[in-house]
């Protein structure tokens, strides 16, 4: 008799939550999650956009909690919703065009909290409550600006870089429980973030070789590093991006 084909990419059973589920990639990791069989913990800002991303979520017993991330209280509040978390997908996040010369202290503070403090405070909570379970994955969306300069996006490619010391220094100390730590690079993708930049978007198809990408391209690679697949990757950063920092 044959032995049954284990799919090491399924996500059958696991229990994940997706931070910046509300719009854009948050939102197609969710349900592409969703649609692999695990159960949704979905989290936003915006009442009805979070609602709109849990009425696409197939199958059941998923749940949405509405949090400012920057807030420690909402943070807390989301904590105590989940236990056994076998994924975190930290997508919430925010980019504002500026020059170093033109920054002000506000601005640098706004992209700090948001997309850095938020997602390290929160991993913290949840760590310290014991609610991500061992071979749990944590994810971190990152950005081509992490590894390559571009002009007026200092503040956000500093935070992301900082999150790549983050992910090496969490993925030692987690490996003992089996937990690994990984980021995603994306380059451009359409999503609501570039509503108010489309010239920008436009100019961008020049340098991506292989063309823009989508979210699914990314909710692939979310769905490859959250799966039994990648159970030997951890610490590292996975670029996707058509080519374009090649
Ligand atoms: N799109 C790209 O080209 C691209 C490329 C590289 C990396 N990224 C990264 O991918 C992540 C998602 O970006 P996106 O393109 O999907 O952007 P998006 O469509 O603008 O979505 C941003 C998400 O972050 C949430 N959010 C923002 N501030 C928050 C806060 N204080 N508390 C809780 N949630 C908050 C928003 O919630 P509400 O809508 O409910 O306010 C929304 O769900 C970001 O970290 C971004 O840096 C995007």
């Amino acid at each position: 008799m044959n032995a049954p084909v284990i799919n090491p990419f399924s996500l059958q059973g696991k229990t994940i939550l997706v931070t910046g589920a509300s719009s854009g990639l948050g939102q197609h990791i969710a349900i592409r999650c969703a649609q692999r069989g695990a159960r949704l913990v979905i989290t936003g800002r915006d009442k009805a956009r979070l609602q709109a991303t849990y009425d696409q979520l197939q199958g059941e017993s998923h749940v949405q909690v509405q949090a400012d991330l920057t807030m420690a209280e909402d943070r807390d509040l989301l904590v105590q919703s989940v236990n056994a978390l076998d994924g975190l997908v930290h997508c919430a996040g925010m980019q504002k065009h500026c020059p170093v010369r033109q920054l002000s202290e506000q601005l640098m503070n706004d992209i700090y909290r948001v997309n850095f403090l938020a997602p390290v405070m929160l991993t913290q909570s949840l760590l310290q409550a014991n609610a991500i379970a061992q071979q749990g994955s944590i994810l971190f969306m990152l950005s081509t600006a992490a590894h390559i300069g571009t002009r007026g996006l200092g503040p956000y490619s500093a935070m992301k870089s900082g999150l790549i010391g983050i992910i090496k220094c969490l993925a030692l100390e987690q490996a003992k429980r089996k937990i690994r730590v990984n980021g995603i690079s994306p380059s451009a993708i359409a999503t609501p973030m570039w509503d108010v930049h489309q010239q920008l978007l436009e100019e961008q198809k020049a340098r991506h070789p292989l063309g823009l990408g989508t979210p699914d391209d990314v909710a692939n690679g979310a769905i490859y590093l959250l799966s039994d697949a990648s159970r030997w990757v951890t610490g590292t950063s996975l670029v996707m991006d058509g080519g374009a920092v090649i």
